[in-house]
């Protein structure tokens, strides 16, 4: 798979077969919402986690020093929680170039706060993209996100600002917190 994944993503999915498109955020799209939709709501989808384990090159980090960001891992029986925002089809022009350092828009069925079940797309970025760092212990990734820097700003403030959000939600998230932890005590 190549580094840009924005031609790939535009034949996944025919999004003029949705009547209405819903977009699951569980990283950054949770924190920074620089695109318009018409409603957004707090959400979960099940057997996912999330994990630092994508490479980013044009955010968080640069090709020849890659910061970690998150992408999701299958895990059966956890539940993600996240942001959904009903979006207009054109809106993924943005996200498909947002996204697009390995992230490939998956189908999946997202729990609105109010108990409706949509069926919408999340951003992943499996292990066989060219960007993907994979599993290493929190003391490895936050020592990883502590120096690394990119476009968006500094990794560790990727971090901080989810932990930021979950915790404005009171939501917990075990790999998040532990690295947000870890980077507290670095500075
Ligand atoms: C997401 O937030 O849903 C995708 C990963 C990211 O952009 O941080």
């Amino acid at each position: 798979m190549p580094f840009d994944t924005q031609e790939i993503n535009k034949q996944r999915q025919n999004l003029a077969d949705y009547e209405e498109i819903w977009l699951f955020g569980y990283g950054s799209l949770i924190y920074k919402v620089d695109f318009d939709f018409l409603e957004s709501t707090t959400a979960h989808i099940h057997d996912y986690e999330r994990r630092f384990w994508q490479g980013s090159h044009d955010h968080r980090g640069t090709p020849a020093n890659p910061g970690r960001v998150l992408t999701l891992i299958q895990v059966p029986g956890a539940r993600c929680f996240g942001r959904a925002f009903k979006v207009e089809h054109n809106v993924f022009e943005h996200l498909d170039h947002r996204e697009k350092n390995g992230y490939l828009r998956e189908e999946i069925d997202i729990t609105l706060a109010d108990g409706r079940v949509v069926r919408g797309l999340v951003y992943i970025a499996t292990s066989d993209n060219a960007a993907y760092l994979g599993e290493a212990t929190i003391q490895e990734i936050s020592e990883h996100i502590w120096r690394s820097e990119g476009p968006s700003g500094k990794n560790r403030d990727y971090v901080f600002e989810l932990a930021k959000a979950l915790k404005q939600y009171a939501e917990h998230d075990e790999h998040v917190f532990a690295i947000e932890s870890r980077l507290l005590k670095m500075i």
